[in-house]
């Protein structure tokens, strides 16, 4: 099966690409290369160009009228960075995705596979989060990712659309044969950090919150093997239209974690155990917009996708301390 990946130079995306091959599939990569590097396209089918660009994803379609579904993965992803820069956000996160779209219908490629996210759901008592749960988005980031899930929904009722919309949760880790990872020149997220401290590169971790009502007060997420995360967009696209014929529906959300909720402290004392040695860690207030925290109810995912995580937390953070003495050779810069 041919699959266009949209941001398939980025970290999500050059993954998936690798599962799809693995499974038999061929990827074909539409790509800005807004932030994603170029070497993380390797040798595939790639477009460098713009997911609003309709005569651009005319041109793949029609040079690959085998093309059977889109992974919808391009947009722009710091949350920090969407407050600062609201319009960019809104334009390319849900502008362009809507010109993709409208063009996908057109060109009779209706099947759409889209990334959304964890940091959609409100928090709850026991933080456990089913799909039918109540939302909150609080970035402008996160209010993309709901505006599209609701447009989705919108064109799958009315139009040949359709639509199985992925929440994601805490992806970490690499690609397993350390060719593709996190790239960020400072990765601002938990996992990155640790890697940074053990590796000497900042002076301590910082633990961001610490009275958080968690066990131990401090935040909870659900980490994924971002392989374990590949390989469900795999399953998602084989079995595309039997997940909406199973729900009897033009369109599904979907979590894609682990089941599992794993607090800062307890991941940090994982790394350790991984890394062999302890980390310095430093206590801080939260940063302005940090979120308590979800992990996800899988029923779902293992239902309809008969999909569930085969890696561990351990086998995540070697797999990320193993990028982090990589990465270089692939990125030119540490
Ligand atoms: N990384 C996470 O923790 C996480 C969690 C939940 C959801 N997601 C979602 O997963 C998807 C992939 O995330 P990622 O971490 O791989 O991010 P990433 O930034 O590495 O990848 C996004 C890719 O999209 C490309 N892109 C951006 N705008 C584009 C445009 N207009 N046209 C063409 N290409 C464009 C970028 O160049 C980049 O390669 C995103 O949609 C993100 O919102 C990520």
């Amino acid at each position: 099966m041919k699959v266009l990946v949209t941001g398939g130079a980025g970290y999500i995306g050059s993954i998936t690409a690798k599962a799809l091959e693995e499974a038999g599939h061929t990827p074909v990569i539409l790509d800005s290369l807004l932030s994603g590097p170029r070497a993380f396209v390797r040798n595939r089918i790639f477009y460098a160009g713009d997911i609003a660009d309709r005569a651009l994803v005319r041109r793949v379609v029609h040079d690959h009228p085998d093309i059977e579904a889109t992974i919808h993965m391009a947009a722009r992803i710091v949350v920090p960075e969407s407050a600062q820069l609201p319009y960019e956000y809104y334009r390319d996160n849900v502008a362009k995705s809507l010109e993709l779209f409208d063009e996908l219908v057109a060109l009779d490629r209706p099947r759409v596979l889209f990334s959304s996210s964890a940091s959609l759901y409100a928090v709850k008592d026991d933080f456990e989060v089913t799909e039918d749960d109540p939302l909150a988005p609080s970035s402008p980031y996160a209010r993309t990712k709901h505006m599209m899930e609701q447009v989705l929904q919108d064109m799958a009722v009315a139009t040949d659309l359709r639509a199985v919309i992925l929440r994601y949760f805490n992806p970490i880790g690499s690609d397993p044969d350390l060719e593709s990872g996190i790239y960020a020149r400072e990765p601002s997220h938990v996992l990155g950090q640790l890697v940074m401290a053990a590796r000497g590169l900042k002076d301590s971790f910082t633990v961001t919150g610490v009275d958080h009502p968690t066990r131990d007060g401090t935040g909870i997420r659900d980490y994924i093997h971002v392989w374990d995360l590949a390989r469900a967009h795999v399953r998602a696209v084989e079995r595309f239209d039997d997940v909406l014929a199973a729900c009897d529906a033009p369109s599904v959300v979907i979590n894609v974690g682990t089941g599992a909720g794993i607090t800062v402290r307890e991941l940090v004392a994982s790394f350790e155990q991984v890394f062999g040695r302890s980390v310095p860690v430093t206590e801080a207030p939260p940063r302005l917009g940090d979120a308590v925290g979800a992990f996800a109810n899988v029923d779902r995912s293992a239902r309809l996708l008969g999909w569930h995580t085969e890696l561990s937390l351990a086998d995540a953070i070697a797999s990320a301390l193993a990028w982090g003495e990589k990465r270089e050779e692939v990125l030119g810069y540490e």
